[in-house]
């Protein structure tokens, strides 16, 4: 079979006819047994993508996996290893058959794939995450160690300083014999551990194809650079839209993908020759830096029982309970902002939305001469606490002073 093709077929019959022992790296994220039709469309409305998951029995449905196991275990070089996507739904039973073909001996991690995810709430816990699990052919399999930061609460200083056992079995820092520390050898960071926080592509991300269950190229560029280099040769037997072909090509690394789906080779053969991979802006600047708000503004915001919205010029916050059905935006007047100028980016920011009830929250004094009153505006003002309080104790210092 040649390298760099995506073909179309039955992946257990496609398997049949790739060479023994030629492989690096496998990758797939085959249906989950969700028992539903998966189905999205592009953007534009212009083509409705596809597939099947509902199945007869979970037997049939373990017979795949298994027979395309058993043809990924073959292709294998004795150095490679499979990355098998799955989530809640079947991975135990899909463990079992990794550990049964592969040997228990040969099972390596269960990645976490974690994200966020915004859903409406229903009885029990949102899911928000999904399972890789990596087998390796043999024990001399081939692994890249990556590092990554150190957390924001890790003690850098301690880190660099070697540590030794007492007699008592006690960690204790190294000392020379004046007593001084013994600094360590360079530490590169953290070893990338096996829970990966990577987002899910947003519905506006450019990378998005309209595949449903697309997976983020950098979630499978994580994958591919802990387990394969330049050169290797990747497979994915379910590739879906690509997503695996593509990580590969940009990594440059070949790919054999395979689906059964005529639309989905299509898709993944026109990505490979435009290809685009949307850099995780959150990733990038980490988590902490989408945190804008201060320990006031926070504080003001829950004070009213309402949930933080970062990122938003107009609005910052939403009451956590409806008004006549509709959310209820908030707004906390800015250090720099007058009361007017509060007004107009709250208004903006609801624009053609239909709210019922709009807030605002003033923390300051009006000076001077204000236009408000030309505002012609439904939103309701309150005070913050620390405001009224303000006004209440000029008020009554006027009426001591105004007292004979
Ligand atoms: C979850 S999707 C893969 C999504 C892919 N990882 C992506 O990022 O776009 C599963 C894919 O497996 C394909 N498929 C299902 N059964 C198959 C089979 N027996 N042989 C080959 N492909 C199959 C479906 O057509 C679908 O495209």
């Amino acid at each position: 079979m040649d390298r760099n093709n995506i073909y179309h077929g039955d992946c257990v019959d496609k398997l049949k006819e790739i060479e023994d022992g030629s492989i690096d790296l496998i990758y797939f994220d085959p249906p989950f047994y969700t028992q539903k039709k998966h189905s999205l469309s592009t953007r534009d409305n212009s083509k409705k993508y596809e597939f099947e998951d509902s199945w007869d029995s979970l037997d049939q449905y373990l017979n795949l996996i298994e027979s395309c196991l058993i043809e990924c275990r073959r292709v294998l070089k004795s150095t490679g290893s499979v990355f098998l996507h799955c989530d809640k739904t079947a991975s135990h039973y899909i463990r079992v058959l990794l550990d049964k073909i592969f040997g228990i001996k040969n099972f390596r991690s269960e990645i976490i794939w974690s994200y966020k995810r915004w859903s409406n709430s229903k009885k029990g816990l949102l899911n928000a995450h999904q399972n890789i699990y990596f087998y390796s052919k043999s024990t001399n399999f081939k692994f890249n160690v990556v590092y990554t930061d150190y957390a924001p609460s890790t003690n850098v200083d301690q880190i660099l300083q070697d540590r030794e056992r007492t007699k008592n079995g006690k960690s204790v820092y190294k000392k020379d014999k004046n007593g001084n520390v013994v600094l360590g050898k360079e530490k590169k960071g953290v070893p990338l551990s096996d829970i990966w926080d990577i987002p899910y592509l947003n519905p506006k991300a450019k990378e998005r194809v309209g595949y449903p269950t697309q997976k983020p190229v950098l979630l499978l560029k994580q994958v591919l650079k802990i387990a394969s280099d330049e050169g290797d040769v990747i497979l994915d037997p379910f590739c879906g839209s690509g997503t695996t072909c593509v990580a590969a090509k940009s990594m440059n690394r070949d790919f054999i993908g395979i689906d059964k789906s005529l639309d989905a080779v299509a898709l993944s053969n026109r990505r490979l020759k435009e290809m685009i991979i949307t850099e995780s802006a959150l990733l990038k600047k980490g988590t902490e830096s989408y945190i804008e708000k201060s320990g006031f503004e926070l504080a003001l915001i829950k004070s009213i029982d309402a949930i933080p919205v970062q990122r938003n010029n107009g609005i910052d916050g939403f009451l956590r309970s409806h008004f006549d059905n509709k959310p209820v935006p908030v707004k906390i007047q800015s250090k720099e902002e007058t009361l007017e100028d509060a007004i107009e980016k709250l208004e903006r920011a609801c624009k053609n939305k239909g709210y019922s009830l709009k807030i605002l929250i003033q923390t300051k004094k009006e000076i001077g001469n204000s236009r408000l009153f030309k505002i012609n505006s439904d939103i309701e003002i309150i005070k913050a606490n620390q405001l009224a309080i303000e006004e209440l104790k000029k008020e009554i210092s006027k009426t001591y002073k105004a007292q004979p």
